[in-house]
């Protein structure tokens, strides 16, 4: 048995199999107000995660005899144990308890933090082990349930949640809803909100404020297409509806892999479906991350390399070889960015973490994502495309509905492809290995081949935001500020409207002292709460002595309009340890 290390809950205790969720939402509180019905199989000691919560009761069914429960102290890291003993023949627990306005999974968003600034907002974010700040659960990835839940609601409002929809009752505040398929905790997501939406596919609704819904429709209208671009790739869909919903502004990611309710950034809504491979990705996370997962975070590669790779064959479907292997190439720039960065902690650019103590979100990076990705193309570079494409097919099909380690993985491609690379030194080795696989295309290495040279108005005039990225990418920091403001006059940079290319062009700038980027900075961080932006600026404001205390400043100015979990991280990479 493996222990996860952020879980308070181990496999020896008896087993959660399904839960039963009553949430009603108080926006004026800020709390939910919550009955979770817990299905347990077995008797004995059983410890559940929470985070501030308010238990009010805990009583075992079906007898419903009270159960004494005893609150751990809080942790920093995993926060409270909630310990009971199951008195034998329970069938399942009931527990009355409340969330806290702190709880880390949920943002209670005031109208004038929404896109239409009409209606209050709150939505969950769970990845990686905030389900325990909303709902008292094992919440180890290893650990899988079924989910009904009612989200009673006020006028006016809708409540939506990663899962197939049911009845609407109550006058039409109460909204409810099935996951049928076994999931682990961190998967259990909603939102409520003045959410209306349009159907953009067979099997796909997207869900948006009203302002939104138009061009969000038009953004992800492809959706349907590439739901089969990926079935090709993994198989048939395993999940019922495949639905999208635009979040807040302050989203702290780009999207998250919600089963059934894909969450994406606002800031994908370019109007011009320059970063629909977000969705792709999303997309092909319904079978590596929610259908197979991790057992740990300290397997969280699993989750997201699978999910790169297997984004990037999307990508090749649909846009050609060419531009997949640009995306590469740019998902490469961020993971040396990203090495770099942790030169001081090399432990943690293993793709096998040892994460005991440490928090899942300050430890996340690009290399769980980009090397687990690099791993599975050199397997797929010494067996052959053929050969992995089926062994991508055994592994989905060996542990459908299942969490497993990455160990379980190496076990699995040893057998069936015995000595493709060597799988210890990409499991557990630190940085690169030789023979990392690189991206090859001839418009790469066009545009590698600049330098730091202005680029054409005959060839950048075509470029679109993956050709912009690429060239910004290869560019020797500090670049001569000169050269910026000729790329400004030619390109207008720091006006681009997509946040992806924006973010490079300003991270550049402020790394080059080119004056201009540290205001559009600061308005950047000011309107986006997206880690992947926050992240990178903020840290290269606070690196220079002349805008570190701008960093500081504004951060203090925005944190009350990011989500908690960008608080911490942020927090984090302002005031290391
Ligand atoms: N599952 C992740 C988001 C995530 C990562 C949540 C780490 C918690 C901890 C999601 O699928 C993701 O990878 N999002 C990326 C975009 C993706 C296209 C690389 C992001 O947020 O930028
Ligand atoms: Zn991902």
């Amino acid at each position: 048995m493996v222990a996860d290390p952020h879980s308070y809950w181990d496999a020896s205790q008896p087993v959660v199999t399904h839960l039963d969720w009553a949430v009603a939402v108080d926006f004026s509180r800020r709390v939910l107000d919550c009955t979770a019905v817990l299905s347990i199989e077995g008797a004995g000691v059983l410890d559940l995660d929470t985070r501030n919560l308010d238990i009010a009761s805990v009583t075992a069914l079906p007898e419903a005899v009270p159960v004494p429960y005893e609150m751990g102290t809080v942790d920093a890291v995993l926060g409270q144990r909630l310990r009971l003993v199951v008195p034998p023949g329970t069938l399942a627990l009931r527990i009355v308890y409340a969330t806290r306005p702190e709880s880390t999974a949920l943002q209670w968003l005031e109208p004038a933090q929404t896109a239409d600034g009409t209606h209050s907002f709150v939505y969950s974010q769970c990845q990686t082990i905030h389900a325990r700040s909303m709902v008292p659960v094992p919440d180890s990835p290893s650990a899988r349930i079924t989910v009904h839940a009612t989200f009673d609601v006020p006028e006016g409002y809708t409540a939506v949640m990663a899962g197939t929809p049911g009845q609407i009752s109550h006058g039409g505040r109460r909204f409810s809803y099935d996951v049928t398929q076994s999931i682990p905790a961190y998967l259990l997501a909603f939102a409520v909100g003045a959410l209306v939406s349009e159907r953009i596919g067979p099997r796909s609704l997207v869900w948006a404020e009203p302002s939104m819904l138009a061009s969000a429709a038009w953004e992800f209208a492809e959706v349907e297409t590439i739901l089969q671009a990926a079935e090709s790739v993994m198989g048939d869909f395993p999940w019922q509806r495949a639905d999208l919903i635009v979040m807040p502004p302050s989203y702290p990611y780009g999207g998250m892999e919600n089963p059934q309710l894909i969450y994406l950034t606002p800031t994908l809504v370019t109007g011009d479906r320059s970063l629909v491979n977000v969705l792709s990705h999303e997309v092909i996370h319904h079978w590596t991350g929610d259908m197979v997962t991790c057992a740990s975070l300290e397997h969280f590669w699993l989750n997201e390399g699978f999910t790169v790779f297997g984004e990037r064959k999307v990508t090749e479907l649909l846009e050609g070889r060419e531009v997949a292997e640009l995306q590469a190439a740019i998902g490469r720039d961020a993971l040396d960015d990203d090495l770099r960065y942790l030169q001081d902690t090399p432990e943690l650019t293993s793709l096998r973490l040892h994460l005991e103590g440490v928090h899942p979100d300050v430890s996340s990076s690009w290399v769980a994502l980009e090397k687990g990705n690099l791993f599975l193309r050199a397997i797929e570079e010494s067996v052959g495309e053929q050969r992995f494409a089926a062994f991508l097919r055994d592994y989905l099909d060996r542990f459908r509905f299942r969490s497993l380690t990455g160990e379980e993985f190496v076990a699995f491609a040893e057998a069936e492809l015995p000595g493709a690379v060597d799988y210890e030194e990409w499991l557990h080795g630190t940085g690169l290995p030789d023979g990392t696989p690189v991206s090859r295309s001839r418009l790469l290495d066009r545009i590698r081949s600049l330098g730091n040279t202005l680029p054409e108005a005959a060839l950048a005039g075509s470029w679109g935001a993956t050709e912009w990225q690429v060239y910004l990418g290869q560019l020797q920091s500090p670049v001569d500020t000169d050269l910026l403001s000729a790329l400004d006059d030619a390109y207008s940079l720091t006006a681009s409207r997509n946040s992806d290319v924006l973010a490079i062009w300003l991270h550049l700038g402020l790394l080059s002292g080119y004056g201009p980027a540290v205001p559009a900075s600061v308005g950047l961080l000011a309107t986006v709460g997206r880690l992947k932006y926050l992240k990178v600026l903020y840290h290269a404001l606070a690196d220079r002595p002349d805008t570190h205390q701008l960093a500081l400043d504004t951060f203090a100015a925005h944190r009350h309009r990011y989500h908690p979990i960008a608080v911490t991280v942020v927090s984090a990479r302002l005031h290391p340890a």
